[in-house]
């Protein structure tokens, strides 16, 4: 048997786990393509055997990199990766929604692909869970958590700029573990805004407020309230990157566990298709749609 994985898109914490359960199930029939889709073009496949390291399946990142790789969408490029992933009897591909369009298409030109959600935007259609999302949200709330006592002692209001392209779920899960004045999921309400801002400012307390990545430039939404309160008590604070490079959670790494345990269970049974996970948290492999 020959196995070849590959991530796809923003890295996630977790991945790592779910590459070392792949290799410790089978081994030296594992192979990767070196940054996703990237790799798997340009025939940069190697045996997994050479990057595992003893100390790698807890920490956040992907040994076996990733990328984003708009070239597949190429004829051509696509051609390419096609060849090479018809040598191998699956291709686990994990990665987002994006990655699940390439998982798809391989499968459809005759590759039989596995795809599994790791990306922390938890953006997956049918799927409740992707590798990264607690990880994600709990970087998010510790960000919160550190930023607020300075706000406070300066009676200021913070805006925090949450990853997650055009989902809203890190922001909305994590607004409400912090108990967030208000969470701009999908625009920018300034009449809201200030409105939150000014109650808490007369009682001499801070707001925070969450708001969704891609918006608005938060730097513009912060000047822009502190003009219309004519204060300067608005200040903003970019979660940004964190979200993705911070050390996986209890819970990340039991569900990378259950994801790549259903992944093996599919490669055992020669299945296609999608690794999901439902909203008990229950892992299970459906068709492509
Ligand atoms: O898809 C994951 C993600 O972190 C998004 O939340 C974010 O919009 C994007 O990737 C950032 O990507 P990059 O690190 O390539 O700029």
């Amino acid at each position: 048997m020959k196995i070849l994985l590959l991530c796809s898109g923003g890295d996630a914490p977790g991945m790592n786990r779910f590459v070392y359960d792949i290799f410790k199930e089978f081994g030296n029939e594992t192979y990767f393509a070196l940054a996703g889709f990237d790799g798997l073009v340009n025939n940069r496949i190697y045996p997994l055997k050479k990057v595992v390291k003893e100390d790698f399946k807890d920490k956040s990142g992907v040994i076996i990199k990733t990328s984003r790789c708009p070239e597949f969408k190429e004829k051509k490029f696509f051609k390419a990766g096609l060849e090479n992933a018809k040598k191998f009897d699956c291709v686990i591909i994990c990665g987002g929604n994006g990655s699940e369009r390439g998982a798809k298409e391989l499968f459809e030109s005759g590759a039989n692909t596995l795809f599994v959600p790791g990306t922390i935007d938890n953006d997956v259609e049918d799927n409740f869970y992707s590798i990264g999302f607690s990880t994600a949200v709990k970087e998010c709330v510790y960000a919160v958590e550190n930023v607020m006592p300075s706000m406070e002692s300066m009676t200021r209001s913070c805006l925090f700029e949450v990853m997650g392209r055009e989902c809203d779920a890190i922001c909305v899960k994590a607004g409400k573990l912090v108990g967030a004045d208000y969470v701009a999921k999908d625009q920018i309400d300034y009449e809201k805004m200030t409105d939150v801002i000014l109650k808490k400012y007369e009682k001499g307390q801070s707001a925070k407020i969450l708001i969704r990545e891609n918006l608005e430039d938060i730097e513009k939404i912060a000047r822009k309230l502190n003009k219309m309160l004519g204060l300067d008590i608005v200040k903003y604070h970019i979660v940004g990157r964190t979200q993705r490079g911070g050390t996986p959670t209890k819970d990340e790494l039991e569900m990378a566990d259950k994801f790549a345990a259903e992944t093996i269970k599919a490669i055992k049974n020669n299945k296609t298709g999608r690794v999901l996970a439902d909203k008990n948290m229950k892992v299970r492999i459906c068709d492509f749609k």
